[in-house]
């Protein structure tokens, strides 16, 4: 395969993915990252996240010596694709996209890079970002004539290296034919597979990635709607949205009712599509209001256990399973799970939660996490299921049965099995069903 020698800049999720994923390929990639931790980490093989099969991807790689780790930029002075994927959090001040990380990044890659290399854009940036990059480098290093490329990624947490390798489109935004096929020929592999590619500007590249998110999000949230009104009016909303998804015009995905979308990238990037939209006059109405309905459904929700449980949350004790802002991650960043253990507290509750791979530190006298499900359940008043964990699919209530405080399980991911034994035994509220009263002992 042609290629070219690259540099990942930023070795989060993106970065990390993009670098082993690219070394499977057998291209050789230098990862460079400021956290000296992180890269000490990675060169012995540990990931500093939780991803399926990254652990082993990395020794593979490491091990094939296609892969390198270092703080300093000055190591990729022989790369020419360089690939940035620092982040780019929300700013509190402005709801937009901080960029001082990525300007920092390219500033230094600039510095240090040899003529025509290309830089490609994977943090999610606003849109314009990488115009005013272009701008810049051929303002401040205009002898060496790079080129910026916007190239957005579409891995989820959970499955990241499945969808890497799997994925169903790749997007390149450039000015120049030459920088673009520069990134192109990275994907090789993929191309050759027939997978798609989407060859841009970069203002259509940068677009493609928010309106992506954004309009996933905005699935989750009419589910989400429709759910709270299948509650009310009787019925499935797991068989309603099958009913809908089997319709290709609408598709499966992304219709599982639940507390509301969270994690590091919808939240972040529907507030700064908004918040673009505003800039340019053109109000996104539909992205504001998806993040309104998304950002009180987890206060409707608590409001909902306060009312299960009497109006008085103040010295009850409640259990809840699951802390990540989905399965299969360690991640709480924006976790309804977590926002949800804040609010309780607040309210006077005593709070004991349990997840299987993340850990959350709260400084508060009634706060544990506990190591297992049944510890969590010890004293409780009210199981809440946070987190769509495997393990919750399939526990048996029926043994901590003698541990809680009363039989009442809040489900808001749809996954405790309500065929099992136990279930008539206890009062369940589930998202997207109407409340199910104990009926008695017999199943
Ligand atoms: C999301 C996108 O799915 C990726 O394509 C994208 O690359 C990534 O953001 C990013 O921009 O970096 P991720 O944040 O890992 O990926 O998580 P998702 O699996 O998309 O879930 C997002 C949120 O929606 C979670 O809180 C999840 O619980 C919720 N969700 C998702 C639902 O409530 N219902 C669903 O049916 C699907």
């Amino acid at each position: 395969m042609q290629s070219a020698n690259i540099c990942v800049v930023g070795v989060g999720y993106v970065g990390l993915i993009q670098a082993v994923g690219l070394a499977s390929f057998g291209l050789k990639v230098t990862c460079v990252d400021l956290d000296a931790r992180k890269i000490a980490m990675l060169e012995k093989g540990i990931p500093p996240i939780f991803e399926e099969g990254l652990e082993e991807a990395l020794r593979e790689v490491i091990a094939r010596g296609r892969v390198t780790f270092t703080t300093e930029i000055a190591a990729a002075g022989d790369c020419d694709l360089f690939f940035v994927a620092v982040g780019t959090p929300t700013s509190e001040r402005t709801g937009n996209a901080r960029l001082d990380y990525l300007d920092a990044a390219v500033s230094g890659i600039a510095a240090i890079a040899r003529p025509e290399a290309v830089i490609a854009v994977k943090s999610t940036v606003p849109i314009g970002t990488c115009a005013r990059l272009q701008a810049r480098l051929d303002r401040d290093f205009a002898g060496k004539h790079l080129e910026i490329v916007s190239n957005p990624e579409f891995l989820r947490e959970g499955t990241a290296l499945n969808d890497f390798f799997n994925p169903e489109r790749i997007v390149i935004g450039g000015n120049s034919e030459a920088a673009r096929d520069k990134v192109r020929q990275s994907y090789a592999a993929f191309e050759d597979r027939g997978v798609p590619m989407i060859v841009s500007d970069t203002s259509t590249s940068e677009t493609i990635k928010y309106a992506a998110n954004a309009f996933l999000a905005t699935k989750v949230t009419f589910i989400n709607e429709i759910s709270d009104l299948v509650e009310t009016v009787g019925g499935d909303i797991d068989q309603v949205a099958r009913g809908i998804g089997l319709d290709s015009r609408i598709g499966p995905q992304f219709l599982k009712a639940g507390p509301g979308y969270g994690g590091s990238c919808f939240p972040k990037d529907t507030l700064a599509l908004a918040t673009i939209g505003r800039r340019h006059g053109v109000q996104q109405q539909i992205v504001e209001t998806v993040i309104r309905i998304n950002d009180s459904r987890r206060f409707h929700i608590l409001k909902r256990i306060e009312s299960a449980m009497g109006d008085k949350l103040a010295g009850k004790r409640v259990a809840v399973l699951g802390l990540a802002f989905k399965a299969n991650t360690d991640d709480v960043r924006d976790s309804p799970a977590v926002d949800i253990v804040h609010a309780l507290l607040e309210e006077g509750a005593e709070v004991r939660s349990f997840d299987p791979v993340a850990k959350l530190s709260v400084d508060h006298r009634c706060y544990r996490q506990c190591e297992s499900i049944a510890a969590a359940c010890e004293g409780a008043s009210a199981v809440l299921v946070a987190t769509e964990w495997g393990e919750f699919r399939s526990f048996d209530f029926a043994s901590v049965e003698p541990l809680v405080e009363r039989r009442y399980i809040f489900d808001m991911r749809r996954v405790v099995d309500i065929t099992a034994a136990w279930v008539p035994r206890w009062d369940i509220e589930r998202i997207g069903s109407p409340l199910m009263r104990a009926t008695g002992e017999a199943s």
